[in-house]
């Protein structure tokens, strides 16, 4: 069985952090998603894995994940040109797909019980394919699935202004190498593009087998902002054990589950877990809130940030409290003087600020 990792998309809804960051490398507890992605696929055994990416931010990816330390994992980067659609991205790797059985998993999607399960249950039913859904309370956002007697689908719809049930399709989908031949019956959507689950649906009307299995852990498709600070909050939330490898000094406290990479430095402040300071972090006169990463060569002086995720070497300084924020890396967030209270900024295309 082979990996299919899709990794393209612009990443709109994250802007202005993806214009010069694939969402899939943001960092969730300091790890870039996609990293959990290739966890869960090596977990369940798979280790041949294509990625496809896309040309604006292939090679960046492409990077990380090489330099990741999957030394198990045989990587194929398949580039797709243009985004056409989640099944012309399948097309598109038909050639290392070959007529194996695969699981495409969108890069952007973080399941919290793994996939060990699905790809066994795919194993021992065999059908032609399996699906993931999960209860949501926006599934028009979604594609969307209605099931009948014994969970039984009768249609999957993608994005509906009406949608049939609240039962979301899940970026993750285990397939028979049938899936290509109801892709090349497919037309484009209304979006121009070619849509798996119109591919799913093909299959169903082939009279051939879907499974589908609801989740019942959490899922989170991380493409906003909240979304993302979400994913933060439950992957945090599982630390087991506060771990320092850092310094911190004996002015400082630690309470809560609290990881201090190597190299950070901890001088006169409190941090309070769930939460992650990375390598050669310096958090110095200051509070680090639950549910909160830091990233790597950060310095944070004189601040209170909670319930947020800044990415490496962003430097925050005097600043009274932020919370539920998401910072790019290389950022400076400071206060202005005392005298002039006036907010001086230098704010790029898509940005958000509450002040
Ligand atoms: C894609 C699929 C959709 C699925 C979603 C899961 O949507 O088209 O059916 O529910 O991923 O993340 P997109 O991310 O392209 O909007």
């Amino acid at each position: 069985m082979k990996g299919l990792i899709l990794s393209g998309g612009k990443g709109t809804r994250l802007r202005p952090l993806t214009h010069s960051l694939p969402k899939q490398l943001v960092s969730v507890a300091n790890k870039p998603i996609i990293y959990y992605v290739v966890e869960n696929l090596l977990e369940a055994g798979i280790e041949d894995i294509g990625v496809i990416i896309a040309p604006e931010t292939g090679e960046e990816i492409k990077r990380s994940l090489l330099e990741g330390g999957f030394q198990r994992v045989k990587f194929t980067f398949i580039l797709q040109e243009e985004p056409l659609g989640l099944a012309h991205a399948v097309k598109t790797a038909s050639r290392f797909l070959g007529d194996e059985d695969f699981v495409m998993y969108l890069g952007d999607n973080l399941i919290g019980s793994g996939i060990k399960d699905f790809v066994e249950e795919f194993r021992r039913t065999a059908p032609s394919a399996l699906i993931l859904l999960k209860e949501v309370e926006n599934p028009h956002l979604f594609g969307v699935a209605e099931l009948g007697e014994g969970g039984r689908i009768l249609r999957l719809v993608e994005k509906p202004r009406v949608p049939p049930s609240n039962l979301a399709l899940v970026g993750v989908y285990l397939f028979s190498p049938e899936i290509h031949r109801a892709i090349d019956r497919i037309k484009p959507s209304w979006r121009g593009e070619l849509e798996i689950t119109d591919a799913i649906q093909e299959l169903i009307n082939m009279g051939l087998e879907v499974r589908a299995h609801i989740l019942q852990r959490w899922w989170l498709d991380t493409g906003k902002k909240d979304d993302m600070l979400e994913a933060n909050r439950v992957v945090l939330d599982q630390l087991q054990e506060t771990i320092l490898l850092g310094d911190v000094d004996e002015n400082s406290s630690i309470k809560g589950r609290v990881v201090v990479e190597e190299g950070a430095r901890i001088i006169g402040s409190k941090i309070r877990g769930p939460a992650v300071i990375g390598k050669n972090t310096v958090v110095e006169n200051s509070f680090i809130g639950p549910y909160t990463s830091i990233g790597k060569g950060c310095s944070i002086r004189n601040s209170c940030v909670e319930y947020s995720v800044i990415l490496p070497e962003t430097e925050i300084l005097d600043v009274e409290r932020m919370e539920e924020s998401l910072v790019g890396r290389r950022a400076s967030i400071r206060k202005g003087s005392e005298v002039n209270r006036a907010l001086k900024v230098m704010i790029g295309d898509d940005s958000s600020l509450e002040i």
